[in-house]
């Protein structure tokens, strides 16, 4: 399926899954804003990108925060013009303890990152794809 002139964000875009559906949305002609907290990583898969001859933006954020995940959708529009897919696929299942008393940190950790940025982003993301009769999907 080609994606050649559409525009997708992937967060998460620095390991696994993540990493993996960017480089195939940049096979497909897609270009790709990879989104993580860890820079480094992500020069890393843009270099892989740029290899198949397409220039990522790169966007370094911590989705459990709200003030970098707003910054997510603008940054990417204003680079690429618009956008046609929102892969919300960056998560965490960070290990609590009922019995050491670290369940709950963990709860808003995974509540933070895993839906709270979904709903963020996707809410954020919405006006662009209804213009561009886009598409988003979660991990969860
Ligand atoms: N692999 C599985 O079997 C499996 C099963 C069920 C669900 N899932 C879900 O599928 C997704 C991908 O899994 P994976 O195995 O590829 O995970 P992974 O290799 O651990 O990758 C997680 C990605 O999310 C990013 N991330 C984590 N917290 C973040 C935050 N606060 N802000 C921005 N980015 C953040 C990480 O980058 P940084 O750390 O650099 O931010 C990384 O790029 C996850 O949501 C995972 O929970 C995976």
């Amino acid at each position: 399926m080609s994606f050649k002139n559409k525009v997708v964000i992937v967060t998460g875009a620095n390991s696994g899954i993540g990493a993996a559906t960017a480089l195939m949305f940049a096979k497909e002609g897609a270009d790709v804003a990879l989104v993580s907290r860890t820079q480094a990583k992500l020069a890393a898969v843009a270099k892989s990108i740029e290899a198949l001859g397409r220039k990522p933006l790169t966007i370094q954020a911590d989705l459990s925060k709200e003030a970098d995940t707003a910054i997510v959708v603008p940054k990417t529009v204003e680079h690429f013009g618009k956008l046609d897919v929102l892969v919300n696929n960056a998560g965490i299942s960070p290990a609590g303890s009922l019995t050491e008393g670290t369940v709950l940190q963990a709860y808003d950790e995974v509540m933070r990152t895993n839906v709270r940025a979904v709903i963020q982003l996707t809410s954020l993301a919405a006006p662009h794809l209804a213009k561009t009769k886009g598409y988003t999907s979660g991990a969860y």
